[in-house]
């Protein structure tokens, strides 16, 4: 493993480390200390180009926010009483962190968070590979601060929680521990499973906010199929007032059909994982994470749709009937039930649906309707219902098909 000096220096881009280092400069102005911690130390350390720069400051001065704005001609946007701010300069921001203790008092609260060490601030973290700083103060820049022996379980590829009341304190940390397992094929520590096994308990105290935010975030990892399965190895998911059942091909065919970031990846990944529990109502998953408007819209069309096509054959339908039955549900649901059907006949009706059936239209529009002679009003909206269900039927084919069949509607209308 490169020294943390030079992992950082080729895994942050130039313009992050200037503005490192500018800031530490500031630091030392103020009579403070920088230090680069978390995500970013592991990233660096694992040769990962940084996602984004976490930097902690210890010992802050009073108004340390406004002065460090002033100190590098940023503007102050955000500074908030847990001590973090967020700055702005020529268009890039940096957030802040005073480093803090934290206290957690009961299970699935949030805990009360006081000005801290950096040994604090380490120490109140989840695995000990998060738990690592690196300071920017010139004269040591690039020390690693390691007290929980970080670099040594990436080395062995290990996610090793600090405490043995880490989950219990925040059991959103179990669903960090799968998707870090995940990500870089860590396995957990011994004692680290063990402390997980017995707190399952405790994400029912989770505030649905928390739970979703960190799920959605279990979405977006690209290997994502096997943080579920390991959650639900765990028995994480089932916990919750339903029957999870992981399936490998919903998951896996997520992955790869929703792009990481899109907001599609997280409305489909709510249907998928909607779709794996096996007995839920269809507002179940909606009602009890609280899904926004869109999530809940698909959660609840994936699992009606599953029930719609136990009792009807999409097969059995004319092009026409498919499209009439499929648009009644959001297009995301219709994809993760797709995703989640085992049946080739059906994958295959749904994928020409999705694919070719939703953009096909008939070439005439109103205004060729009204001129062929079909009234004004509702009668247009049937007419061209008609020409588009013979188009997905394939009864017509030309432009010419098209006028013959309005003729002939126009005529029966007259015969009325
Ligand atoms: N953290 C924690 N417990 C949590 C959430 C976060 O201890 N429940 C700590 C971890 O040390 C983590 C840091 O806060 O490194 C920042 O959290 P986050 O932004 O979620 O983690 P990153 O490592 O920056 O991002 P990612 O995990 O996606 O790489």
């Amino acid at each position: 493993m490169p020294s943390i000096a030079d992992a950082l220096r080729s895994t942050l881009g130039a313009a992050q480390l200037d503005v490192a280092q500018r800031l530490a400069s500031a630091c030392e102005e103020l009579g403070c200390q920088a230090y680069i911690v978390g995500g970013t130390v592991r990233d660096a350390l694992l040769g990962l180009p940084a996602a984004d720069l976490d930097v902690t400051v210890v010992s802050p001065p009073d108004d340390f926010p406004n002065r460090v704005a002033a100190f590098l001609g940023a503007r102050l946007i955000m500074a908030s009483q847990f001590g973090t701010a967020k700055l702005e300069k020529e268009g890039s921001t940096l957030d802040l962190v005073m480093a803090r203790s934290e206290r957690y008092r009961s299970p699935g609260a949030l805990p009360d968070v006081t000005a801290g060490s950096l040994d604090d601030d380490l120490t109140r973290r989840d695995f000990a590979i998060n738990a690592m700083a690196a300071s920017l103060d010139a004269a040591k820049w690039g020390e690693l601060v390691d007290p929980h022996g970080g670099r040594r379980d990436l080395e062995l590829g290990l996610v090793r929680a600090l405490h043995e009341r880490s989950f219990q304190d925040d059991a959103t940390r179990i669903l960090r521990a799968a998707r870090y397992a995940s990500r870089f094929g860590f396995r957990l520590d011994a004692e680290t499973a063990k402390q997980i096994e017995r707190s399952g308990g405790y994400l029912v105290s989770i505030s649905p906010d928390r739970f979703k935010h960190e799920l959605e975030r279990v979405f977006e990892e690209s290997r994502v199929s096997s943080a579920i399965e390991l959650l639900s190895e765990w028995e994480m998911l089932g916990l919750t007032g339903g029957d999870f059942v992981y399936d490998e091909t919903s998951w896996s065919g997520f992955a790869e059909a929703c792009a990481v970031g899109s907001s599609e990846r997280r409305l489909v990944g709510w249907g998928v994982f909607s779709l794996c529990f096996q007995t839920v109502r269809s507002s179940g998953i909606a009602l009890r994470w609280k899904l926004d408007h869109d999530a809940s819209m698909v959660s609840m069309d994936a699992l009606k749709l599953r029930e719609r096509l136990r009792v009807s054959d999409l097969n059995n339908l004319a092009p026409s009937g498919q499209v009439a039955l499929l648009e009644n549900y959001s297009p995301y649901a219709v994809l993760a039930f797709q995703l989640s059907t085992r049946d080739g006949t059906t994958n295959d009706a749904l994928d020409e649906y999705r694919t070719k059936l939703t953009s096909i239209r008939p070439d005439l529009d109103g205004h060729d309707v009204i001129a062929l002679g079909v009234p004004r009003g509702p009668r247009v909206g049937e007419a061209l219902q008609m020409l588009k269900n013979a188009r997905l039927d394939r009864t017509v084919e030309s432009r010419n098909d098209e006028t013959l069949l309005v003729r002939q509607f126009v005529t029966k209308l007259d015969q009325e």
